[in-house]
């Protein structure tokens, strides 16, 4: 008789992420378009900078060296130090400007490992976190396995709802929860599922809603920009960080998988200072530093322009692919006709659909088996919601990053074609939805 595993709490209340179902609907089906994965477009993969970078690492001797050494937990001081100017000129600010420097940077597997440290330094069971609603799921995970309550907040196409973020504050302090609120999550840029961005109004009222309501603890804004970098038409906004000139308010996680490469896996924060010494702590316990080569490859890569030229082709080819996503869409639905609604995202790689409440599109629903017999797979809207609010089951996210030309225009007439199977369009009456454009 084999003896009992007893696995642990936090084993339990860690749920199979969402991202199995997908490549398991993607092994059975070999036909089918995959809108669904978050993949980067394989065109632009920066095989020539990634070659040029290497080489010229493995040629100096000391710097192969360094590289195919340990690092530290912090990460790799020049990166930092180049980093930290990055993250700058992105906001146009100057180093006197900001209360944070190299030293409030950390090198992490991923903004995912960033996301999961932070978890790990400030949240214990039973506390709260405030997301948008819908939000990036892998981050609903990572809270459901910390034991964490989840409450969201609604979004329009300013992004996060500021003044129900302001009546839920109220509600909890009311109920005498407020204490337990940690964190605000927020993707602010070209979000993923929704493509949406947080308007610069809204981040300023952000910014003193948490102010106003930290009353016995500081309640912080944990800013996901992962797709910042990925602006292609439209005007900046500043980062939520750079409105936090003490360094107080707002732990900022960035990415280079996006903009980059993912196959690279290196993120970083930018981390009010408390924080630095705590979650250094716990990173060593983790792996005591993220992969020193990619980060001395990485630091190589923003020496010249290596890095910038590649983003700048990657925007090119994100709007290219944007526009054939939507001209389809706005082809197989047209306006004056469909309810079907869809964002217009200014960045990033997300569209989101809103289909009427009648086209349910979660597993198993009559229009998911019908896409899947089409050969098309999309992200059901439900997997977005965290389960603490509303879960609308009739959404859809589509990402056009991974996607051909040619497959994104055929995927649009395939889900055409499960929506027609499921509700004819014509008994579909005209509705507006918020949000989607
Ligand atoms: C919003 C958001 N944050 C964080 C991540 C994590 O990415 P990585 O760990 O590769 O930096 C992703 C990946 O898709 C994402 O969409």
């Amino acid at each position: 008789m084999t003896v009992p595993l007893e696995l642990s709490t936090r084993a339990h209340q860690t749920e199979e992420p969402p991202i199995s179902y997908f490549i398991q609907q993607a092994v059975e089906n070999p036909n089918l378009i995959s809108l669904a994965a978050g993949l980067v477009d394989p065109d632009s993969t920066p095989i020539d900078e990634v070659k040029e970078a290497l080489e010229s690492m493995l040629r100096d001797p000391q710097a192969a060296k360094d590289a195919l050494q340990y690092g530290t937990t912090q990460g790799y001081g020049p990166l930092r130090e180049k980093i930290l100017r990055h993250v700058l000129a992105l906001d146009q600010l100057s180093p006197n400007d900001v209360a944070f420097s190299a030293d409030d940077v950390v090198i992490t597997t991923g903004s995912q490992q960033l996301l999961y440290l932070i978890g790990e330094i400030l949240l214990n069971p039973g506390d709260i976190v405030i997301t948008e609603a819908p939000s990036y799921f892998v981050y609903h995970g990572i809270l459901g396995s910390l034991g964490i309550r989840t409450l969201t907040v609604p979004m329009d196409e300013q992004g996060m709802k500021t003044d129900e973020l302001e009546s839920l504050l109220t509600r909890l302090e009311q109920s005498g929860e407020l204490a337990r609120v940690k964190l605000i999550y927020t993707v602010d840029y070209f979000q993923n599922p929704t493509g949406l961005t947080l308007s610069m109004p809204r981040r300023q009222e952000l910014l003193a809603l948490v102010q106003r309501f930290s009353k016995s603890q500081r309640i912080l804004i944990l800013e996901d920009a992962a797709y910042r970098e990925l602006r292609f038409d439209g005007v900046d906004v500043p980062s939520l960080k750079s409105l936090d000139r003490g360094n107080e308010w707002v732990i900022l996680g960035l990415t280079f998988s996006k903009p980059l490469a993912p196959g690279l896996k290196t993120g970083y924060g930018i981390l009010p200072r408390e924080l630095m010494a705590p979650l250094l702590r716990i990173k060593g316990n983790h792996d005591f530093g993220s992969n020193n080569f990619t980060q001395h490859l990485i630091d190589r890569m923003l020496r010249g322009d290596l890095y910038q030229g590649h983003v700048e082709r990657l925007r090119m080819s994100y709007r290219a692919k944007r526009n054939t996503l939507v001209n389809a869409l706005a082809m197989e639905f047209p306006r004056a006709l469909s309810p079907i609604r869809w964002t217009t995202p200014e960045g990033g790689m997300y569209v989101w659909l809103r289909f009427p409440p009648e086209i349910e599109t979660g597993p198993g629903s009559r229009f998911m088996e019908a896409a899947l017999r089409e050969g098309v797979l999309y992200v059901p809207g439900a997997f977005c919601y965290a389960k603490g609010g509303p879960v609308p089951n009739h959404e859809a996210r589509l990402c056009y990053g991974d996607a051909s030309h040619d497959e994104l225009r055929e995927a649009v007439r395939r889900l055409g074609k499960a929506a027609r199977e499921v509700l004819p369009m014509e008994k579909i009456t005209i509705r507006r939805f918020g949000g989607c454009g």
